[in-house]
């Protein structure tokens, strides 16, 4: 049984299926009383629904206490500021604000995140960024830039789902890179890219999704020097990296001698400023960012004009960065207060780790235990995860989940630790373990 399927089981919730197509649908058309219609493309069965937006999809009743979600927390956006930056871009250009615009971009904007990158220490020129539309987007238009069917791509192990969503449909063979709890391991990526010849390998360095983990700057030097050595695109996926709590920044895989010309650096606001902005952007070499702009160009002509010049007029008229740190002290809060309740949420032997910053713990429950198997029951009580098994592009650890600790205030995530250790503890007794 899929994750999915686990939570459909669960909840007798109904679905919302925009697509017409549900997970599992074999690729057959839909049928009704004329002459069937040609089957989906083959990619669509081979790839099956998201299971992200599935659990969304359930855990959005409101007695549900969701760690599934990986939702930023919404009263912390700055509603006010990113009002006023509507407002006055309205006021003052809606001319510009409501037409086409160019693929790449707005300028104001694309000169504002390169001024950001060279600020931390990555000069950048604006001509160097490409704005898309979330860094969801920046992902599919490098598949489509990079990849043939059958090509390989390496990603971390566990791997950020809908990535490995994205290489899948582009048809590529997906294969995890070990590691360990920092990271990638940079000899068993040499070792894999002399063995599987990859187009590319595709990393979130900095307060991984979903595991929280950050890659030390010696295996980034590392990773930079292997893709230099042996040939090979690396994609550094950023959203979670302004996120940080204590401890010091890690500079950019990008950064490092040797990545220079061969790396495709992500950024997005939608963790720091509003997911439903969606903006993301793309930092990449003139070639590849090139070939994106011309994948963008069939995938949605240019990103919303009015929400890009928002963003650059928010970003000319307030101070994002103090903004960031608001909402990472109060993050900071709730990570502690998750870390806290663990030991008592979790059956004895479970171990997980301690993020410096981002929206993620990731915790490994003793062996017995299958987090998916066990997912209908706990779901039972209230509360929702997600299980570790999807994120895993080789073999699946099933005993590990993901939580998400930005999403509640302190107080509901106490009880929602006290429905997941009541659902854990009942669907123990109901046997959802493994044979060992
Ligand atoms: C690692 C990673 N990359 C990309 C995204 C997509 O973010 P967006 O398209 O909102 O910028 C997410 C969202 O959760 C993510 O976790």
């Amino acid at each position: 049984m899929s994750a999915v399927d686990a939570v459909r089981a669960a909840s007798d919730v109904r679905f919302v299926r925009t697509e017409g197509v549900a997970a599992g649908s074999g690729g057959e058309g839909p049928t009704g009383p004329g002459v069937p219609v040609p089957a989906f493309a083959g990619r669509v069965a081979a790839v099956g629904g998201s299971p992200v937006r599935d659990i969304l999809a359930v855990t959005s009743r409101p007695e549900v206490v969701n760690f599934a979600g990986g939702l930023p927390a919404p009263e912390l956006f700055d509603t006010e500021g990113i009002a006023a930056a509507y407002r006055d871009v309205l006021a003052e250009s809606a001319g510009r604000a409501l037409q086409y615009a160019t693929t790449e971009g707005e300028p104001v904007l694309r000169a504002a995140l390169a001024a950001r990158y060279t600020a931390r220490g990555l000069p950048t020129d604006a001509d160097g960024m490409l704005v898309t539309t979330g860094s969801q987007q920046a992902l599919s238009l490098l598949a489509t830039a990079l990849l043939e069917p059958g090509d390989v791509v390496l990603v971390e192990d566990p791997c950020y789902l809908a990535a490995l969503q994205v290489f899948r449909f582009a048809g590529a063979r997906v294969v995890a890179v070990p590691g360990d709890e920092h990271g990638v391991d940079p000899q068993a990526l040499a070792e894999l890219v002399a063995r599987t010849r990859p187009k590319l390998f595709y990393t979130v360095p900095t307060f991984q999704n979903p595991t929280g983990r950050t890659l030390p700057a010696e295996r980034r030097a590392a990773v930079a020097s292997v893709a230099a050595r042996l040939g090979l695109w690396i994609v550094e996926d950023d959203p979670y990296g302004e996120l940080r709590f204590e401890g010091e920044r890690v500079p950019w895989i990008a950064a490092h001698p040797g990545a220079e010309d061969r790396t495709a650096l992500l950024g997005s606001f939608s963790k720091v400023m509003a997911p439903g902005m969606r903006l993301g952007w793309l930092r990449a070499p003139a070639g590849l960012r090139r070939a994106c702009a011309v994948a963008k160009q069939a995938a949605d002509l240019h990103t919303p004009t009015v929400n890009q010049l928002a963003a650059a007029r928010y970003l000319a008229d307030r101070d994002l960065d103090a903004h960031v740190v608001r909402v990472a002290a109060a993050y900071r809060e709730r990570r502690d207060v998750m870390l806290d309740g663990l030991a008592t949420a979790l059956p004895e032997g479970s171990t997980w780790h301690r993020p410096e910053g981002g929206m993620f713990l990731w915790a490994r429950l003793p062996s017995s235990y299958d987090t998916t198997a066990l997912l209908p029951r706990v779901v039972g009580h209230d509360v929702a995860y997600v299980p570790g098994a999807p994120f895993y592009a080789g073999e699946p650890d099933r005993s590990t989940l993901r939580l998400c600790f930005v999403t509640q205030a302190p107080g509901e995530i106490r009880e929602g630790l006290r429905r997941l250790g009541a659902g854990l503890s009942a669907a123990r007794r109901g046997a959802c373990t493994r044979e060992v």
